[in-house]
């Protein structure tokens, strides 16, 4: 949903080629368009156009710009199609001052069309252009950038991370946000802000987060962060765990190939997380309901936590779309426990339920990133340690967040027994990951299909789901998870000669009954490709092609292991079609907007 980069050097310095590698880190931002602007001797200098970073660096040589400090951005296109005057940075009429901006500014026509009364010209068709018309305005009636930018604020209505640079005031980058992220490096050479940590990781891990409103001026001494009454902030700096080399291919082909071979440390390393989870459960106390909120992927996950939670713990759960959640929100008291559920924990929608939950219940966030808005507005935190994550299709971070909510649920149910299962996971995983070649041939087999079907039970009904969405985001197959069960209400008039259907059949008590439902799709000429496990003979005897999971995975921990062979099928078929896994087209990582 489009990244955003400054940087402002201590030593005079070219800033170029240190923006342009940060931008490209948040590539998986969005991937619409790419530009940057510098300063240097009273000039404001723009490269930008439309396209790949590769293509336009290709292009425009984007390191090759003169000064010491500017900003940069990734588009993930809202208001004007992907166009090189519809990419950042924009500016006012003179170039006078630059702006690059993540978010949406719902009031932006109302603001254009009163600024074009007073004479301002427009070039663009995006919301973010009245930005810098806005800061132009107030800088002419004698404000200075850092109060420019707060009087822009006090009129856009919307979400917003905005960096912004003037020619009037040099070596100085002025930024502030609502709700979209935005954080702020301190480094050895110089001062970074940045969308997401993986952009400055290698110049910068001491890290501030800035809140809703708050001013950051930075320029080559430091930082300085106001409030909105123009009060000096006291930050904390937090130093952020990860490394440079996360953020990499390190020799894989794709980050998301890469992403799922690490999904056994993912495991490992959550799975570090039992006592700050026991602490939790220990400090909630009553709790009557437990609801989940969350969106795609990480929708998925909270739909394996209500079947375990209700079946162990059994309070009653409920799992809701964080697009939707404002419907049920008459039903919270304090009594509830509400489980946000995200990745990047700056998904627009589940932050927007995240503040309706925070005025009635006790709230949790399960997040990968640290520092990220969820976690610093929801009463108790687990932090899931997959690493950064920067293919925009999940995968590890998956696996962290069922290892949590595992964790969560074997804790409050007191389940030892379950505990010691979810130890043997990341072996599970490891060995699964074995058979990529297998996986790899078969997934090319199936290359042909238009539509995917994906049945599953109980447990392996969100494994289903899941597998569908991998399938649809990079493949651009059409794909659709059904709980087995509930095919022959209606789906099952779709199945016909050689539709795919893949069946996840782990042993356990919902097997008999899956295996009936997989039999009423082949008898009717489906395709039936099986995950099951590796001793089940009549599986393979029914099946077209099976891939087979250790025998000793238990139907109660499937979810976690089943999924590999799922995403690993979802890539292979992405490659073979020649697509790129980590950049499907029209999404971006991390969803800030609404
Ligand atoms: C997953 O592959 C998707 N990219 C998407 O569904 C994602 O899970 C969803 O947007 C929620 O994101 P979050 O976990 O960062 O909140």
């Amino acid at each position: 949903m489009c990244g955003i980069v400054g940087c402002i050097l201590k030593e005079d310095n070219d800033v170029a080629p240190i923006l342009f590698d940060c931008i490209s880190k948040l590539e998986y931002r969005g991937y619409d368009s790419i530009g940057l602007a510098t300063f240097d001797e009273g000039n404001i200098y723009i490269k930008k156009d439309k396209g790949k970073i590769e293509e336009v660096d290709h292009k425009l040589n984007l390191s090759d710009m003169p000064g010491s400090f500017g900003i940069a951005h990734v588009r993930w296109a809202t208001h004007g199609d992907p166009s090189k005057l519809n990419s950042h940075p924009h500016v006012d009429e003179d170039t006078s001052i630059a702006v690059v901006h993540n978010g949406i500014i719902e009031n932006y026509l109302e603001i254009k069309e009163k600024l074009t009364l007073e004479g301002h010209v427009f070039k663009s068709d995006t919301d973010t252009e009245v930005i810098p018309h806005l800061i132009q305005k107030f800088m002419n009636e004698k404000f200075d950038l850092e109060h420019a930018v707060r009087k822009t604020i006090d009129i856009i209505e919307g979400a917003y991370a905005i960096a912004a640079i003037s020619k009037n005031e040099p070596d100085k980058i002025v930024a502030t946000r609502k709700d979209s992220p935005l954080i702020v490096g301190i480094g050895e050479e110089g001062y970074y802000l940045a969308s997401d940590s993986p952009a400055i990781l290698k110049y910068a891990r001491d890290i501030i987060y800035p809140e809703r409103g708050e001013i950051v001026i930075i320029d080559r001494d430091g930082v300085v962060v106001h409030d909105e009454f123009d009060n000096v902030v006291n930050k904390e700096i937090d130093t952020i765990n990860w490394t440079p080399e996360m953020a990499e291919k390190e020799g894989y082909d794709h980050f998301m190939i890469k992403e799922i071979n690490e999904q056994a440390t993912a495991v490992r390393n959550t799975l570090t997380q039992k006592d700050n989870i026991q602490e939790i459960i220990d400090d909630v106390g009553d709790i009557q309901r437990i609801c989940f909120v969350a969106c795609g992927t990480s929708y998925h996950a909270s739909l394996t936590g209500k079947y375990l939670i209700e079946s162990l713990a059994g309070i009653p759960t409920d799992v809701i779309l964080a697009s939707e959640f404002k419907y049920s929100a008459n039903t919270l008291n304090e009594n509830t426990l509400v489980i946000f559920i995200s990745q990047s924990g700056e998904t627009a929608d589940s932050l927007k339920a995240l503040d309706v939950a925070n005025q009635t219940s006790k709230t949790l966030g399960i997040v990968n990133v640290a520092g990220s808005s969820i976690t610093r507005r929801a009463q108790y935190v687990i932090q899931t340690q997959a690493g950064p994550e920067i293919g925009v299709a999940a995968t590890k971070t998956y696996v962290a967040q069922l290892t949590s909510i595992y964790l969560f649920a074997a804790l409050l149910s007191k389940n030892v027994e379950l505990l010691k299962e979810i130890e043997k996971v990341p072996d599970f995983i490891d060995e699964t990951l074995e058979d990529i070649d297998f996986i790899k041939d078969i997934s090319k087999r199936y290359n042909y299909a238009r539509d995917f079907f994906y049945l599953g039970r109980g447990y392996s009904y969100p494994t289903a789901l899941e597998g569908a969405l991998k399938l649809k985001e990079i493949t651009y197959i059409h794909g659709e998870g059904y709980a087995a069960g509930e095919l022959k209400h209606g789906p099952l008039a779709l199945i016909d000669e050689g539709i795919p259907v893949v069946v996840i059949i782990p042993p356990g008590d919902n097997y008999r009954k899956t295996m009936s439902n997989l039999e009423e799709v082949k008898s009717r000429g489906a395709n039936v490709l099986a995950i099951g496990s590796s001793d089940d003979e009549s599986l393979k005897a029914k099946s077209d092609d099976v891939i087979a999971i250790n025998a000793d995975v238990k139907e109660i921990i499937a979810p976690l292991v089943y999924i590999v062979p799922l995403q690993l099928i979802a890539y292979y078929i992405t490659i073979e079609k020649g697509h790129d896994p980590d950049k499907p087209k029209n999404l971006a990582k991390c969803v800030t907007v609404e």
